[in-house]
């Protein structure tokens, strides 16, 4: 028998499997208009075959539901975006994109027509487990946790640069998410972009019983309320834009989302997206 620790490396590896999973099956599942992932179908299927074959069922650490399902596909479209935006701004010059905590992430794929280079960052066990699953990827991965030093050193300084964190921001401390902004505002020469995922800091205050903690173990501990807030974290940001992802998913999301931004301002869940200027 193998343990998820064997596959993942730990609980927050673990949660791989739920990101993948949503973007495998919930386009059709839910027919969100504009989500063709036939590669994410493919990974899901070769790791629940590796997962099953090593004693490890991933179909047992995915979440559940239409708003985990749903919402992943939303924030992940809405991510695609704000890269694809960032290429066109800057549409003279090959860009970088460096997916941190990058899993299973195919993105590369989705977004193949980019002219960019692709680099994935995350720690050995998942870093193995996708070298077995997607060989076929281009994406150029370095073996780091983004909360040590020296993770960044592999990125270009001198070309403009996306930052992509999905998925991993909750899992982080404040302090963490500091130090990597500030890690990028130091390295980055050229114009940089940062996009996440997050929920609004009120609701990770309350204690959380997420279906995520109980499928895989991992806990969430990092929130903020908006792009705002975010790019105050480390000097040298500016806030872009918020996209609420949660209204997308159905009727009683949206109204959720609407009265939360009227009680306490902000974004419930949502992609948050923030600028460096250059130097
Ligand atoms: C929910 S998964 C998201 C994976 C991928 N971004 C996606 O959207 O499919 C979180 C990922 O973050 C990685 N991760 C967590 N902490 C990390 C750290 N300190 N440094 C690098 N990667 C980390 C985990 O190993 C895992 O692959």
């Amino acid at each position: 028998m193998t343990s998820t620790a064997d596959l993942y490396g730990d609980n927050v590896g673990a949660t791989l499997a739920t990101t993948l999973y949503s973007r495998a099956t919930a386009g059709e599942r839910y027919r969100i208009p504009g989500w063709h992932d036939d590669q994410a179908r493919e990974v899901w299927e070769r790791l629940v075959e590796v997962g099953r074959a090593a004693g490890s069922d991933p179909n047992d650490l995915v979440m559940t539901g239409k708003s985990n399902l749903a919402g992943t596909v939303w924030r992940s479209l809405a991510m695609d975006t704000r890269v694809r935006q960032f290429a066109a701004d800057h549409g003279e010059t090959k860009i970088q994109v460096v997916s941190l905590g990058v899993g299973l992430c195919n993105r590369a794929s989705r977004l193949a027509d980019l002219d960019a280079s692709w680099f994935g960052i995350d720690r050995t066990k998942v870093l193995e487990l996708r070298s077995r699953l997607i060989p076929e990827d281009g994406t150029q991965l370095i073996d780091a946790s983004v909360t040590e030093p020296g993770w960044i050193d592999g990125v270009e300084a001198g070309v403009p640069t996306v930052f992509v964190a999905e998925g991993l921001l909750m899992y982080l401390t404040r302090d963490d998410v500091t130090q990597i902004l500030t890690d990028i505002g130091r390295h980055m020469s050229a114009p940089a972009r940062f996009i996440c995922d997050s929920h609004h800091a009120s609701f990770i205050r309350r204690p959380t019983r997420s279906q995520i903690t109980r499928r895989t173990g991992a806990v969430y501990s990092f929130g903020i309320e908006d792009s705002r807030h975010l790019a105050a974290l480390a000097p040298g940001w500016r806030a872009v834009g918020d996209d609420d992802t949660c209204s997308p998913i159905g009727v009683g999301m949206k109204i959720m989302s609407g009265v939360f931004r009227m009680l306490r301002g902000g974004v419930l869940y949502g992609v948050n997206t923030i600028e460096l200027s250059p130097r």
